[in-house]
């Protein structure tokens, strides 16, 4: 029941991800037959470090909630695989693998609609000790570290424990469900949205309790937000997805500072202006994302890229090293792309908005 121990040592990735492909087949006519394929994740490519927190952004429809419910295992990727601290995940346990339960296990997920993930019928306690009972703990047992972890996300035990989640506020829920995340111990805690429906200030708090807890139980987190200013406070490392696919990835001061590809660039430049000395007059980022269903050939990000050029349509970009592990897919990050600025994508003024006095 408790937690399995470290076994490959701090600089084997807790979990690394390669070629991840999640289609959707999207049916239709008479026959329901296959129209078209949402290529909602494509490609991607990362690894999670243990103990750090990797923030994923991206606008709406980017591919982040499926990328979380695939590293869940809420559903089988196309194509891919997935290595969670060195063994292979949903593979033949003879051959070093790991089962699908074993992993579900150690990987816990927090979704951002704190009522809806929980059970109108139950006690939070019930609702914290439901897991480990399934799991084999003594229901004596599952109490006590229900009331535990009651206790550790900053609801006394005395006065939540027998309440109901119609009884709670939105920011209480969003406790509970984090309590009950950690019930089983896991070591990896997805966090699709966690504080995206809360209060400001209610949001802070929360994102401080995810801190504390993260030291307290030795925990690894994956950061989905719409969010820069969020992520920026609570990541080590991000990773920017534009139509399924990562463009570019690094520490997070290396991605807030010295942004590579146009499209992070655009995103945080489009980020609200605390100084009303820098209003915008128009935003850097226009029109919707194009289609999952239909994907722009070469780099996707082409159609809304001031700096698109006959390659980008052409080939998809290689992921370019900038050092320090910050990565980014661009024809200006490779010298010899064929780009007119190829190697010199820091020449380039980021794709920035006028500003107004
Ligand atoms: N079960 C499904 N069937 C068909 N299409 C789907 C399904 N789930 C997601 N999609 C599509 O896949 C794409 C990615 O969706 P996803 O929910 O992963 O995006 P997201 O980045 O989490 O967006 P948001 O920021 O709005 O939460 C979208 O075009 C979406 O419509
Ligand atoms: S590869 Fe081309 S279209 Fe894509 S971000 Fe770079 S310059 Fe823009
Ligand atoms: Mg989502």
């Amino acid at each position: 029941m408790e937690a399995i121990e470290d076994r490959g040592g701090p600089a084997q990735p807790l979990l690394a991800v390669k070629g991840l492909v999640k289609h959707f087949p999207l049916k239709g006519g008479l026959f329901g037959r296959t129209q078209a394929v949402v290529r909602a994740v494509d490609g991607l490519e990362f690894d999670v470090l243990k103990g750090e927190t990797l923030g994923i952004v991206g606008e709406s429809g980017c591919g982040k909630s499926t990328t979380a419910r695939l590293l869940m295992r809420l559903m089988d990727p196309n194509a891919g695989t997935m290595i969670f601290d060195g063994e292979g995940v949903g593979e033949n346990e003879q051959a070093g693998g790991l089962t699908l339960r074993d992993y579900r296990r150690q990987v816990q997920m927090v979704f951002q609609d704190s009522y809806a993930s929980l059970n109108p019928r139950l006690t939070i306690e019930e609702t914290i000790a439901f897991a480990p009972r399934i799991h084999g703990l003594s229901g004596e047992k599952a109490v006590t570290r229900a009331r535990e972890l009651l206790a550790a996300v900053g609801l006394a035990p005395a006065n939540f424990a027998l309440r109901y989640p119609h009884e709670l506020s939105g920011g209480q829920r969003q406790r509970i469900n984090i309590a009950r995340a950690l019930a089983l111990r896991p070591k990896l805690v997805i966090l699709d949205e966690p504080v995206s429906a809360l209060d400001k200030s209610v949001e802070a708090q929360v994102l401080n309790l995810l801190v504390d807890l993260k030291a307290e139980f030795g925990l690894t987190y994956v950061f989905i937000s719409h969010d820069l200013n969020v992520v920026q406070y609570i990541s080590d490392r991000v990773l920017v997805m534009y139509l399924g696919e990562v463009v570019e990835m690094g520490p997070v001061d290396a991605i807030y500072e010295r942004a590579g590809h146009p499209y992070t660039r655009a995103l945080l430049d489009s980020r609200p202006s605390m100084d009303p000395a820098f209003r915008r007059t128009k935003p850097p980022l226009t029109g919707d994302p194009p289609n999952p269903v239909n994907p722009p050939s070469g780099c996707r990000f082409r159609t809304r890229c001031p700096y698109a050029e006959a390659v980008c349509a052409e080939r998809k970009p290689l992921m370019a090293n900038l050092g320090d592990g910050h990565i980014v897919s661009c024809h200006m990050a490779s010298a010899g792309s064929g780009h007119s600025k190829a190697g010199r994508l820091y020449e380039v003024p980021p794709p920035r908005a006028e500003m107004v006095a």
